[in-house]
């Protein structure tokens, strides 16, 4: 954190955009492409999705604070819901008096699979197996760049699944995708083998497609938040026993990982990343024992601080797909400061943590309505009429009051 970055809320806009501006070293270009409000024009649009009407925009915020393997950064997240960035950054900030978040990820395999029927499943297994050298090298033939670099297809795996309607085969492709978040190469390396699988096994192949279910590209990450900072023994034992209702209910443990996916999917909406694929392997691997559980584990150590860990598949590019034509998510990704897929890997589970650790401190202590109220105060005082100079003190008595209203703000503005 520099002094620069240091009471962030408390700065305009025009003082905001200075820090990430000197901070990020962003030309004047980049500056004007956030100062634009803009993100894509139309014609980009209608290139991208079909039927296209326009475009629609979402609040773009720095979430500040965040030590992420003795490495500083400024978060972008793009979210709709108030408190979020607060909330990220408040965490980030009792996480560096004892280092930060620490955060690895050890390899960046997409996983492609490819079902075959009408086989004899064992017999085909061994035949596939035996084929791996040619296999691969057929992949790996579908695309030079990740070939040049030593990355691409690396192992062949088959797997018998017993169905209703007679056993298949599925053939899974391990690729190394580097720094893409790799569904294009995975799914073209899957059809480009295809139909050598069909005459290797004598089977058919029917689907030809990634597995979301990105078990090889996991996250892990901790952090330790001293106990005076989260407010003492008892909210670090509250925060313990709230954790413990979602790991043991998953009615809970939904919510609380909605909570962790609030910071993981603000930061991959800014970089441009498919949220979709995060959010559908995150919800898998918290299901994965059969009941749906907590991403996130809390426990204290022998000083009594509370100890936070994460751990969840994380698939991200920084090259190719939205990033290459999103000129708000290159000038967020630059503002990151990441140099690889698994960094940004890194800072979105320290994200996840640090907003988890924000809401069961809250729910474990005050609640959470009494800071959405303020903000919702804000935004009522701001469409009662109130200027940038009487919003606080319209906030302020109606909090006083416990009359949060557009009625009662209209009356106070009006004295
Ligand atoms: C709200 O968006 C997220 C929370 O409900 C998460 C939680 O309950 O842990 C506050």
């Amino acid at each position: 954190m520099t002094d620069s970055t240091s009471r962030f809320f408390e700065k305009n806009r025009k003082e905001r955009l200075d820090v990430v501006e000197k901070i990020a070293h962003l030309t004047k270009q980049e500056r004007e492409t956030l100062e634009s409000l803009g993100g894509i024009g139309f014609e980009q649009a209608d290139k991208m999705v079909e039927n296209a009407i326009g475009t629609f925009s979402f609040p773009l915020g720095i979430a500040t604070n965040f030590l992420i393997n003795k490495k500083e950064y400024l978060i972008p997240m793009v979210i709709e819901e108030p408190s979020v960035i607060a909330a990220a950054s408040k965490a980030a900030k009792i996480a560096r008096v004892h280092g930060g978040f620490t955060v690895r990820n050890d390899e960046s395999y997409s996983i492609g699979q490819i079902q075959v029927v009408n086989v004899d499943v064992e017999s085909a297994t061994k035949k596939i197996l035996g084929s791996t050298k040619e296999i691969l090298s057929l992949a790996n033939s579908k695309s030079n760049t990740l070939s040049k670099m030593g990355k691409g297809a690396k192992e062949v795996t088959c797997k018998k699944l017993g169905t209703p309607v007679g056993p298949m085969l599925i053939v899974e492709l391990l690729i190394d995708v580097g720094d893409a978040m790799g569904a294009n190469v995975t799914n073209t390396m899957c059809e480009g083998v295809a139909p050598l699988v069909e005459k290797i096994t004598g089977g058919k192949a029917i689907l030809k497609i990634l597995s979301n279910y990105s078990t090889r590209r996991m996250v892990y990450g901790s952090a330790v938040f001293d106990k005076d900072e989260v407010g003492g023994e008892k909210t670090v034992d509250n925060i313990i026993l709230a954790y413990q209702f979602a790991a043991n209910d998953e009615y809970r443990a939904v919510t609380h990982n909605k909570g962790v996916m609030n910071g993981i999917i603000a930061a991959a909406n800014a970089t441009g990343q498919d949220t979709r694929a995060i959010e559908a392997a995150a919800h898998a691997y918290a299901a994965r024992t059969g009941k749906y559980t907590s991403l996130t584990e809390w426990s204290k150590d022998e000083n009594g601080n509370l100890v936070g860990k994460i751990a969840l598949p994380m698939s991200v590019g920084i090259v190719g797909g939205i990033i290459n034509v999103h000129p708000t998510a290159k000038v967020c990704t630059k503002i990151l400061g990441i140099e690889s897929a698994s960094e940004l890997a890194c800072v979105l589970a320290a994200t996840g943590l640090a907003q988890n650790f924000s809401a069961i401190r809250a729910l474990a202590s005050e609640g959470i309505q009494k800071g959405h109220m303020r903000l919702h105060a804000r935004n009522l005082a701001a469409a009662a009429g109130a200027g940038p100079d009487q919003i606080d003190r319209i906030v302020e008595q109606m909090a006083k009051e416990g009359n949060i209203s557009i009625n009662r703000a209209k009356e106070l503005l009006g004295q």
